[in-house]
This record gives C-alpha cells, sequence and structure tokens, in this order.
C-alpha cells in the first residue's frame, strides 16, 4: 500500500522529465505550425526536422520559451537565425512542461520522419524507465519482507 504513492510520484517524475510526443504533437498543431514543420520545408521559420541534433537541448528549450532573451544576450545561433529568416520568432507563452512535451515531440519526428512510421520506438524509454521502476519496488518489497506489491498505475 504504501508504495502505491511511490509509483504514482515516479510514473509523473518520469513522464514529466520525459514529455509525451502525443501532446507535443497538439500544441504544436496549434502553436507552431503556422512557421514551422518538421520534415515539410521551410514556412515563415525554419524546418524543424534535424533540430535536435544540432542544437543543445537546454539552448532549445530556452529558445522555445524565450526567443527574445537569447536576441537580447546576443547569442550567436539565435542572432544568425534572426539575420537569414528576416523576423525573430514571437514570446509564445509555453510552460516548462510544454515545452518538455514539444521536445518529446520533436525528437519522435527526428527518429521517426514525421512520426508516423515510429511510435513503438517512441515508448522505449518510458518502458525501460516503468521496468526499473517496477524492478526497484519489487526488490524493496522483498528486502522489507513482503511477498506482494502493489502497483496500480
Ligand atoms: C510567427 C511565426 C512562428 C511561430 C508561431 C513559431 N516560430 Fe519558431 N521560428 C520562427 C522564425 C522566423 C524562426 C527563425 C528566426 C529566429 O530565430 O527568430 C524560428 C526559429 C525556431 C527555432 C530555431 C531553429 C534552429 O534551427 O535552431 C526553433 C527550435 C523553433 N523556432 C521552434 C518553435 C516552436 C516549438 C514553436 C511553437 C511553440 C514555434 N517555433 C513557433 C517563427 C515562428
Amino acid at each position: 500500500m504504501k508504495y502505491t504513492f511511490l509509483v504514482l510520484l515516479l510514473s509523473f517524475l518520469i513522464s514529466y522529465a520525459q514529455g509525451d510526443p502525443e501532446k507535443g504533437k497538439e500544441i504544436f498543431a496549434k502553436k507552431c505550425a503556422s512557421c514551422h514543420t518538421v520534415g515539410g520545408g521551410k514556412l515563415m521559420g525554419p524546418d524543424l526536422q534535424g533540430v535536435i541534433a544540432k542544437r543543445d537541448i537546454e539552448w532549445l528549450k530556452r529558445f522555445i520559451q524565450r526567443p527574445s532573451a537569447l536576441i537580447e544576450e546576443k547569442d550567436p545561433t539565435a542572432l544568425a537565425l534572426l539575420e537569414e529568416y528576416g523576423a525573430p520568432m514571437p514570446d509564445l507563452d509555453i510552460s516548462d512542461e510544454e515545452v518538455e512535451h514539444l521536445i518529446a515531440f520533436l525528437r519522435a519526428a527526428e527518429a521517426g520522419g514525421t512520426g508516423k512510421g515510429g511510435l513503438p520506438s517512441l515508448y522505449i524509454p518510458t518502458l525501460i524507465a516503468a521496468l526499473i521502476v517496477a524492478g526497484v519496488l519489487t526488490f524493496l518489497a522483498v528486502s522489507s519482507g513482503k511477498k506482494e506489491v502493489e502497483v496500480k498505475v
């Protein structure tokens, strides 16, 4: 019983830390697709296919949340993009959680083209994490002398 809370907490942390590509896709469609594609060519902004490999993840998160801050800091990559595209990307009020989902979506798109083909591979990290959690919980239960553990997810 006392592990149920732990499982819920861990699954929350895992899903938060990893972001959900499906949610990312929805956010992308709502807030980004007017200016960007992933693998469909340039619109007002760059095609974001390959951006995960090209840029540092922390930089990407900051750029997506507040492009204006990077321009103000005279970040060389942001300035080069601004020069290339002629117009700055607006600050879109993206929350910390939304940015994780967007990164997950971009990463998934990278792994499987536009996200149609490579779906199973998206879930491998989550699956591995879940297995580790289950393993740790079993170990805890066994070492504390219990025979079973209640895993409610
Ligand atoms: C109004 C149009 C517009 C919208 C909406 C928009 N962007 Fe952009 N984006 C741009 C432009 C223009 C650039 C390139 C110029 C610049 O850096 O400002 C850019 C650049 C980027 C880059 C940097 C690409 C690289 O090569 O490093 C990323 C990443 C990005 N956008 C992600 C997003 C995401 C994610 C969203 C949705 C939350 C979004 N953008 C919404 C116009 C937009």
